[in-house]
């Protein structure tokens, strides 16, 4: 049987949902942009040049309407740089959420930068993207070192896990503040398919808000496919950065993120209705 050794309140709720009373977040009209800059230093790596700066991009990224920028350090270094996340914690002046692993020297680093905001992702050195949540069931222990260490640190918690109902139970039962939902699978199927994802993604946000948690979502996100997610209820934000830089390439940075706060808000306005705040 599973059992879970953080401090979790009674009813298994999240720690951080301090009012224990079911929506007292304000839920804006659609969800917030946070826009990732990975694939900015991705280019910049290729070459191991100093340009493009994902610095300068995410900066003219705010001016264009993005509420946060998102960045992971990974392990290996394959595109943001140590020295990147110290540049954007100071530079940006919306909010800095971090993508980590459950690597110790990693984790060290997130609690000395002290970002707005830490979501724990799976990692694995030869995978193209980031693939599947993360197994917060199996990484419970891990996990409930992890959190409060990054909590104490200034950060809210999120973990980046799949439309699972024993994921998303286990994250509040760990104190997690946030789960981002990983719409990879959403954004790659078709037909029926892509329905079935999208009422998992309803129903794992749902689930996850009753548990006290807040709820992020992201992966694979691009302008076609944006704004039945941008519609789901209790969604605050979404994390996208490979449409976003691709797109950016043909129109540049300012339309580009425009465009996309435009995509998501074109169906989010009624993602209230029928909910229970
Ligand atoms: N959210 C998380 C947790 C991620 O790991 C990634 C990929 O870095 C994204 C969102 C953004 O995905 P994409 O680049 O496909 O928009």
């Amino acid at each position: 049987m599973m059992r879970i050794e953080a401090k979790v309140p009674e009813g298994g709720r999240s720690r951080y949902d301090r009012s224990g009373v079911r929506g007292r977040i304000h839920l804006p009209p659609m969800p917030k942009l946070h826009v990732n800059v990975d694939h900015i230093a991705t280019l910049r790596q290729a070459r191991r040049e100093w340009f493009p700066d994902p610095i300068a991009w995410a900066l003219e990224a705010e001016k264009a309407g993005a509420a946060g920028i998102t960045c992971h350090l990974r392990k290996d270094r394959r595109h943001i740089q140590d020295e990147d996340v110290q540049r954007l914690r100071k530079s940006i002046a919306t909010r800095l959420n971090l993508e980590t692993s459950l690597d110790r020297e990693i984790l060290e680093i997130a609690r000395r930068v002290r970002p707005h905001a830490v979501c724990i992702v799976p990692e694995a050195r030869n995978e193209v993207t980031t693939e599947g949540g993360l197994d917060v069931v199996t990484e419970r222990r891990r996990l409930a070192r992890a959190i409060p260490a990054l909590a104490d640190a200034g950060a809210e918690v999120s973990l980046f896990v799949d439309a699972d109902l024993r994921q998303i139970r286990a994250a509040a039962a760990l104190g997690a503040m946030f789960v981002e939902l990983h719409t990879g699978r959403y954004a790659n199927a078709v037909g029926a398919r892509k329905r079935r994802e999208l009422a998992r993604l309803r129903t794992a946000a749902v689930f996850a808000h009753e548990h006290g948690l807040r709820v992020n979502a992201g992966h694979g996100l691009d302008y076609l496919n944006v704004g039945a997610v941008a519609a789901l209820p209790r969604v605050e934000e979404l994390n996208i950065g490979f449409a976003i830089v691709a797109r950016a390439l043909e129109v540049g940075v300012h339309r580009a993120v425009g465009e996309m706060v435009a995509a998501a808000r074109k169906n989010s306005t009624s993602r209230h209705a029928g909910v229970t705040r």
